[in-house]
């Protein structure tokens, strides 16, 4: 419609132009042109015919002098002609002479020059010129001059005319479109696009305009980074969905893939009975990973440690989880017996896990070990290569089992953002200073751009072990390490659990959930319920748990038969013979004690070895009436948070373990010491017996902290800091730029 009108609009103008500007010029200046050149012919007419007239008009000849202007008349263009002797007489004329011309008129119609009259004949140009002898001094002779031609010469003057303005007119009014769609529309939209910010982002995958393309991409940028400074200053300010970090993947991070690097894979697929049946394992790092993926979609490369999960994956050794519509790729690394002896069961966890809790058990350093460890770091980076679909994609590395693997990250993709985050405690200086290959892994850690832990004390303890170990700059007030000319961020990233928790897990009512626990363990209604989550792992205080189980009974007599504790311990790293012990002394203990308390009611301890899923986790939070996290030493512990988030109820009583990451976040839980009994058993009574006005107090507070940090507001973070480093980098490789620094 816009466009029709823009070409008719200028052809119609052109055409009145023409009708009424055009067409009146042009007849009169064509009419005035011939009136002039008539005249003048009908001057030189009356020249050349004066020697010959003259000598009629003497001889007195009339009727030889009509004959005369007869021939003359046959041209014809001349359409009459006479002559007046006097003023007063009747003209001696052509017969065609039209009546109204007679001499006495003749002066005041023709004054200097021909005047134009129109007749039956048509329009005539009426010239008299003086024919004068000594005996007729008054003479006049009359020409009439037809100018007919001239009004079919200026029809075809003004067919022309219209041909020209009608060609003109279109192809003005086709330049008028042309212009308008290339010019006009074009800019506008284009402006209008960069103002709204879509131009920029080009969210149809339509190509930018490319007179806009200099602008844009410079406004780009800086709306990119106003944006996302804006962002990491009003964190507190957002609501931390998947949404937010999906926003963050696409626009701070512009659309990279991400790329999860870690030992545990999210999701095993194990042959049970002849099928093929797929676990969660039972691992924080997966609780917290898997939503993020989830939400980011991406690569997470892992060791495939299922029984058949060589079987899933297609040619690249990738499979698409969860199930159907998956929603990511898991990049299964394969590891042989002695790999996965030497680097998992010897390196990572004989030799790390313990060197970095404090649980008392001594770690085991092997060079045959570490040979591993290098190889099978080695691997990783290989696959993260692979799986690299640019030159700077964000990596993000878990734990202390790849602690080389930054650094090879960051010699195989020097443009790569690196974010490592380390599960686990780090120690003080002389603790970590025990490992033989202590320098190695820090600098095979200071390969990352980000290294995160749960707490500002393991992130202080790192940076006192850089300083005193590594000849690095160790700059305490930004916290960051200046190590072979490069920067790495040392920062705090509170883990956390999905909030809230996916549908499936709070399906059940607190009610429901609790009615099947009693029945599946034949415990009457009214009795009191303890619930514990954990890998069967040392450092998991079971033993300490049970022991201040077996003290509260002790003390507050009234809960014997009528409390149970019930404990799922998911066997772990099975192979390592500090675990095996564990395991034995932990089914020793609650044996031992249930014996204690035999025949007086229910079992004091309901001990469940043995690997569940999410599910069935939550429901024993949900049924629970207390739930205890004893840990000796614990990164951040998950547990924790997922049972609040368990409790949409508001019920339900934290019993958390001061060594724990979690107890720095979650206060209104009751915090232990696991190693004083007397203490937790304390707590359990407390917990026992606290009105149910204080229970949801505490635990309120705690879901409201858990819902504002939760898990991806700890990847989020992390990812926005990946995005400030990238634009800080960015902003330094300019030409010009003084100092490279923090
Ligand atoms: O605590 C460190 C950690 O990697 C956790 O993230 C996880 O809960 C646990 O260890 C998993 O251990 P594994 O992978 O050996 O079963």
């Amino acid at each position: 419609m816009r466009l029709s009108l823009r070409f008719i609009v200028p052809l119609l103008l052109t055409i009145a132009a023409f009708a009424y500007g055009a067409v009146p010029l042009v007849d009169n200046l064509t009419t005035r042109w011939f009136v002039r050149d008539l005249d003048l012919r009908a001057s030189l007419i009356a020249n050349t015919l004066h020697e010959p007239l003259d000598a009629l008009i003497r001889s007195g000849d009339h009727r030889r002098m009509l004959e005369y202007f007869n021939r003359i008349t046959q041209d014809e263009r001349l359409y009459a002609m006479g002559f007046c002797p006097t003023p007063g007489d009747e003209p001696l004329a052509t017969l065609a002479l039209p009546p109204e011309i007679n001499c006495s008129s003749l002066d005041s119609l023709v004054a200097l020059s021909g005047t134009l009259i129109s007749s039956a004949a048509g329009p005539l140009l009426v010239s008299a010129r003086a024919l004068a002898a000594p005996e007729m001094p008054e003479g006049r002779l009359i020409l009439l001059q037809d100018m007919s031609f001239v009004e079919r010469r200026s029809e075809e003057t003004r067919k022309y005319l219209f041909y020209f303005f009608l060609g003109l007119g279109a192809t003005v009014s086709l330049l008028t479109v042309v212009i308008a769609q290339l010019s006009w529309r074009g800019w506008v939209q284009g402006l209008r696009a960069l103002l709204r910010g879509e131009g920029l982002f080009r969210p149809s995958g339509k190509p930018e305009r490319a007179e806009l393309r200099p602008i844009a991409s410079d406004l780009r940028v800086l709306i990119h980074d106003i944006e996302a400074e804006r962002r990491s200053r009003d964190d507190d300010q957002m609501a931390w969905t998947p949404d937010t970090l999906r926003a963050i993947l696409h626009g701070d991070l512009r659309g990279q893939d991400a790329i999860v690097v870690s030992n545990r894979e999210p999701y095993v697929h194990v042959r049970q009975n002849g099928a093929i049946v797929v676990q969660r394992p039972a691992s924080g790092l997966v609780t917290a990973m898997e939503p993020i993926m989830r939400a980011c979609s991406g690569t997470w490369i892992a060791h495939g440690s299922g029984s058949a999960d060589r079987e899933v994956v297609d040619r690249h050794d990738r499979v698409g989880v969860p199930g159907a519509g998956p929603a990511y790729q898991i990049r299964r690394i394969w590891l042989s017996p002695e790999q996965e002896a030497g680097y998992y069961y010897g390196f990572a966890n004989e030799g790390l896990w313990p060197l970095c809790h404090i649980a008392h058990v001594r770690p085991t350093f092997r060079t045959s070990d570490w040979e591993q460890y290098v190889q099978v770091n080695r691997l990783f980076a290989q696959a993260v290569a692979q799986e690299a679909k640019a030159s700077d994609p964000i990596v993000l590395v878990q734990d202390y089992h790849l602690a080389l693997l930054p650094r090879m990250i960051h010699e195989a993709l020097p443009a790569a953002t690196i974010i490592t985050f380390w599960h686990i405690p780090w120690p003080n200086p002389e603790a970590f200073g025990i490992c033989p290959w202590r320098h190695e892994l820090l600098d095979g850690l200071l390969g990352s751009t980000i290294i995160g832990f749960h707490t500002q004390f393991h992130c202080n303890n790192f940076v006192d072990t850089v300083d005193r170990l590594l000849e690095a700059r160790a700059d305490r007030e930004t916290f960051t390490v200046t190590y072979r000319g490069e920067l790495t961020a040392v920062k705090r990233y509170p883990i956390s659990v999905d909030w809230p928790p996916a549908a499936g897990l709070l399906g059940r009512s607190v009610e429901e959930c609790r009615r099947e626990l009693r029945a599946r363990h034949g415990l009457p209604p009214g009795h009191a319920i303890g619930v514990g989550v954990d890998r069967l792992d040392y450092t998991k205080g079971i033993e300490e748990r049970f022991r201040a189980v077996e003290r509260l009974l002790e003390l507050q007599p009234q809960w014997v038969g009528k409390f149970s504790f019930v404990q799922v311990a998911a066997p772990t790293r099975s192979s390592i013979e500090q675990y095996q012990e564990y395991e034995v002394r932990v089914k020793a203990m609650a044996a031992r004690i249930n014996d204690r308390f035999a025949g007086k009611g229910s079992p004091p301890i309901i001990l469940h070895v043995e690997h569940q899923e999410p599910h069935q986790v939550y429901a024993y939070y949900r049924a629970a009436d207390l739930c205890f996290v004893s840990s000796l030493h614990d990164g951040m512990n998950l547990v924790a948070k997922e049972f609040v988030s368990a409790r949409d109820d508001e019920r339900g009583v934290l019993i958390l373990s001061q060594f724990t990451g979690a107890a720095r976040e979650l206060p209104e839980a009751l915090i232990v010491n696991p190693y004083d009994a007397d203490q937790c058993a304390a707590a359990l009574h407390l917990a026992l017996s606290m009105p149910v006005a204080e229970q949801r107090a505490r635990i309120r507070l705690m879901r409201g902290l858990i819902r504002e940090f939760n898990v991806y507001r700890w990847a989020g973070r992390m990812l926005m800091d990946a995005a400030g480093m990238r634009r800080r980098g960015r902003l330094l490789e300019r030409p010009g730029t003084p100092l490279r620094g923090p």
